[in-house]
Formats: structure tokens, sequence, C-alpha cells
């Protein structure tokens, strides 16, 4: 790739990384033969790692891909587990020199199998604070809440007393929805970001990944957030798309996860030009880089270079949107800028 050495080495801030999404074959064999936990037997994707990561490689949608996703996290039930699922998310995040991660993950996903929030929260924060003084890399716990389910359940987790006390402590920055897009349009999450406004949470929603620009409209009006999820579909709809440029809200775009579930064709199908030509501010995220061919966040920025052969101004623009747009503290922000 042209401009090669320097995307390796620009700073990057991550918004769009799921912890559960790092979670690499290897290491889920590992656990689940640890942790005695049976992987489907009809499945000849689980004869292996090496089988599991080449069925990897041909997702036919996001909901093919979130099958496998809630399976690999079945392996994932002590502190121990979900640390050091972080730390080899943080360790690939180095070697890509970035900075900060505002990073996701679903409790609901692991109450639902037994797994307590303190273990998975006291997992993820033993490794957080290990990358802020081993790498680094300061983050930002975001909690995603799951579409596919009633949202009266959300709401439910949402005020678990544990839940509450990691939104006091900040040890939990700010909330999500993510899993099945379609048919869970946003709106029907009213109930549940507006006890989160109430707490003064950060607000973000997965929305335009399959989805089209409706649904964005709905998490910025009905939602009230300040972020967009993917938010791929925007272009189809320009007159939203200068009124999210207006606005300054920031779309986590994931270029080689939308290839890989389908969503383009092609990294040059996303609208990667049509977002700078309307001032659309936007960061370049992974999303699930386990899954995703082991594409970490370098990866998707030499894979836009080769699509749209930036410019090194705009790179610069891209990378000083993220660290804007970064939910991080101001000093931490001085520091990158
Ligand atoms: N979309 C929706 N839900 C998800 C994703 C995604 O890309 N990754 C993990 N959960
Ligand atoms: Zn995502």
């Amino acid at each position: 790739t042209p401009l090669h050495g320097f995307l390796a080495d620009l700073p990057k801030c991550e918004h769009h990384i799921h912890l559960e999404g790092a979670l690499a074959p290897s290491l889920l064999f590992k656990l689940a033969a640890k942790n005695k936990i049976e992987l489907p037997t009809d499945d000849p994707a689980f004869a292996s790692p090496e089988a599991l990561t080449k069925r990897y490689t041909n997702f036919v949608s996001l909901d093919d891909f979130l099958g496998y996703y809630y399976i690999g996290m079945s392996a994932l039930i002590t502190h121990e587990d979900f640390e050091a699922l972080a730390t080899d998310y943080f360790e690939h995040a180095a070697k890509d020199a970035v900075m900060h991660a505002d990073v996701f993950f679903d409790p609901q996903a692991h109450l639902s199998r037994g797994v307590s929030y303190e273990t998975v929260l006291s997992g993820f924060t033993a490794a957080r604070q290990k990358a802020e003084k081993n790498l680094n890399i300061t983050s930002t716990l975001i909690c995603c809440f799951l579409r596919h389910l009633p949202v009266p359940e959300s709401v439910e987790t949402f005020q678990l007393s544990e839940v509450q006390a990691s939104f006091a402590s900040g040890a939990v920055a700010g909330i999500g929805i993510d899993s099945s897009e379609v048919p869970f349009p946003p709106h029907l999450f009213t109930p549940l970001y507006a006890e989160a406004a109430k707490l003064g949470l950060r607000l973000t929603a997965h929305a335009g990944e399959e989805a089209g620009p409706e649904y964005i409209a709905s998490a910025l009006k009905d939602l009230n957030v300040t972020r967009i999820d993917h938010g791929v579909s925007l272009a189809r709809d320009p007159e939203l798309m200068a009124r999210v440029a207006a606005a300054g809200t920031l779309l986590t775009v994931c270029p080689m996860s939308n290839v890989f579930l389908k969503c383009v064709k092609s990294v040059a199908e996303v609208p990667i030009r049509k977002f700078l030509d309307a001032g659309v501010k936007f960061s370049l995220n992974s999303d699930d880089p386990a899954y995703f061919g082991g594409n970490y966040i370098g990866a998707n920025y030499c894979a836009v270079q080769e699509a749209f052969e930036l410019t090194v101004r705009e790179w610069e623009g891209i990378a000083l949107a993220g660290v804007r747009g970064s939910w991080c503290s101001d000093v931490r922000r001085e520091e990158m800028v």
C-alpha cells in the first residue's frame, strides 16, 4: 500500500470494537477445553480452530455471523477468561498504534449463561488497567444491549444494582445497542435511552449496517445519540447526510466488517468519499476483528487506502476526528493531539 509506513505509525483511536468479537478461534478452543464447554458437534466448522477460521470467511449476513459470535462467547466463564480476551485485543491494538479505544461489551449475553456482571466487568477492567500502564492505551467501556431481545429485558439489565454501580463509578461510560438490526428499529429502545440520558451517559447505537437510513434518523431523533455505529446506508439519503454533517455526529465505520458480512461487495463500495465530500465525521474500526479474517484496525486503514487513495491531509483529518470524537478524558485528548 502507498503510505503504508505512515498509516502503520499514525496514532489511532478505535470506537467500534466488540471485545467478544476479539475472540480468536485458538483462544476459543483453549477456553472451551479448560472450562469443559462442549462446542456444537453437528457443525463441521467446530472440528478445529482451522476449520472455524475458514468458516469465518464465508458469512452470508449479520445474523449468520451472530450465530457464531454467541457460540464463541459461550467459552468465556471466569474473570481470567475475560481478562485474557481483552488483553489479546489491547496487544493487537498496540501493534497498530492505537492510543485510545472505546470498547463495547454485551453483558446480557453473559448474564443469560449464568456469568455474573461482576466477573465480566472485573476481567475487562483488569485488562484495561494493564493496557494503560504497559501499552499506553487508554479505554472506556460501552455497555451494549441486545436488540433481538425484548426491550423490557434491556431495561431490567440496565437497572441491576451492579450495572448502575458501574455507571456511577465511571467504569462504564456509555450505552449502545447491537445484535440483529432488522426488524428492531432504534425507536423501540426510547425508554432505555431516556433512563441513560438522565444518568448523563454517552449514547451511541448501531444503525445503517443492514438497515436503511431511516434507522439512522430514528437513532438520532428518538435516542438522541451523539454517535452512529456503522452508518454506511447514510449516503443513500443526502438530506440526512447533510444534517449529520452539520450536527458533527461521528460515524464509527467498519469497512472490512461490511465486506465480511456482505453489506457491501468491496471496501470501495463503503461511501468514504461521499462522507469526506459531505463533511461527515467518521472513524475507521475493526468491529469483530477475530471473526473478520483477523483484520484489526490497521488492516482496515490499509484497505481504505487501497480503495480510495486518500491524501496525507485527509488521513490527518480522519485521525483528528477520531481524537476529538473519543470518549476519553480531556487530559488524554490533549496528549493525543
Ligand atoms: N452489528 C451488530 N451487532 C454486532 C456486531 C455488528 O457489527 N458485532 C457484534 N455484534
Ligand atoms: Zn458492531
